[in-house]
């Protein structure tokens, strides 16, 4: 699924790269994957997309291995 149309960033790339830069702006992530914001409106979903892939992070640091 994209997440910026403009830039052809898709959810993948979004999740990826908030691992890498997790105190990135949408903007800055965008910069990281060498894109800028065009139109922006996909800026809101970024930063959900981005805020819900720093969840799964800290999920995955909290889970037990058997
Ligand atoms: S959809 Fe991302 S800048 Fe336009």
């Amino acid at each position: 699924m994209y997440v910026c149309v403009c830039n052809a960033l898709r959810e993948s790339d979004i999740r990826e790269a908030a691992r890498q830069y997790p105190a990135a702006s949408p903007e800055e992530l965008y910069e990281e994957l060498g894109a800028m914001p065009d139109c922006g409106t996909c800026l809101v979903f970024a930063k959900h997309v981005m805020d819900d892939e720093q969840v799964r992070a800290e999920q995955d640091r909290h889970a037990v291995v058997p």
